[in-house]
């Protein structure tokens, strides 16, 4: 089996639950307060390892990080490749309506403040054939892919949030890219899915593209395979972290060997899972979770 590291962001998330999303000129009372542990790189590392497979996490944390790690230890996350540095921790302040939808300011901390040689430090320690995964919430997403590909590995993506650093990356080195409509709108300037995945083989055939659809679900596209998995119906009470799980247990899957549609159903359950329970990482369920709501649901 390969290794996996995960290097990406670590967040402290400042969660308010509210009745409506703060509007220009309000002040609001949230009816209630929580923090927990969140970045969409501990995120997708947490449902990595609960959906079975063996993972690393890497990343950059302040001088009040410890409650991440104290969560990761607890989580059996292998937390060797995260570093402490001076400066605060990067954190999201959430707000989660009574639809479980949510807005979120992300301040980057110290995931913005990773080096060339933190980088290789890590790389060292993985060989050819071994996934980085990576998001876009640190200061280092394009040097992460370059550096996956000078080192051999293969580089699963997910280029969230989109921003301008996107235009940087070099998606030729990517395998697994997983995006949402609109980020596929952006990296392709179409709007239907099946026109975003079309244009992304012809610019990069060897791809496999996981798009989610919000409520349609996801579609799965590689140069041979099309496979496309509906949601399950669930109370939604927040949706915070529902893409990290559902990216960590599509990949998990498959680094276990699991085919790609059996992924996909086993992705698509942990995600209803996590959206029902609140939180980020701590909303992840486990792979016997999963696998006992399907055998309930069939
Ligand atoms: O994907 C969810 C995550 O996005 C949250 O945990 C928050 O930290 C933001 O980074």
């Amino acid at each position: 089996m390969p290794k996996v590291i995960v290097f990406g962001s670590l967040n402290i998330d400042h969660v308010y639950s509210v009745q409506h999303f703060v509007r220009p000129g309000e002040t609001i009372h949230p009816l209630q307060y929580e923090s927990f542990p969140g970045g969409k790189g501990l995120n997708q590392c947490v449902a990595f390892e609960r959906s079975g497979a063996d993972t690393y996490l890497a990343g950059k944390i302040g001088s009040d990080g410890t409650m991440l790690l104290e969560f990761l230890e607890r989580a059996g996350v292998n937390s060797e490749f995260v570093i402490r540095s001076e400066g605060r921790t990067g954190c999201a302040t959430i707000q989660v309506d009574e639809n479980g939808q949510n807005s979120i300011i992300l301040y980057q901390g110290a995931n913005s403040q990773i080096t060339e040689e933190d980088m290789d430090q890590v790389f060292r320690s993985f060989s050819a054939g071994d996934i980085l995964v990576t998001q876009n919430e640190t200061n280092a997403t394009a040097r992460l892919l370059q550096k996956a590909r000078d080192y051999g590995l293969l580089a699963a993506f997910n280029p969230s949030p989109i921003d301008a650093e996107i235009d940087r990356c070099d998606l030729s080195n990517v395998t697994w890219l997983f995006i949402n409509e609109i980020e596929g709108e952006q990296l392709t300037g179409f709007r239907e899915p099946e026109k975003i995945t079309e244009k992304l083989l012809q610019d990069y055939p060897e791809m496999k593209i996981i798009l989610t659809l919000g409520k349609d679900g996801v579609l799965y596209q590689d140069k041979e395979h099309t496979y496309s998995h509906g949601v399950y119906p669930t109370q939604v009470v927040d949706t915070t972290a529902a893409g990290d799980t559902f990216t960590g247990f599509f990949l998990g899957s498959i680094a276990k060997g699991e085919p790609a549609d059996r992924a996909l159903k086993l992705a698509s359950a942990a995600s209803s899972l996590a959206v029902s329970k609140k939180g980020a990482a701590i909303s992840i369920p486990t792979i016997q979770e999963v696998t006992q709501y399907l055998l309930k649901s069939t």
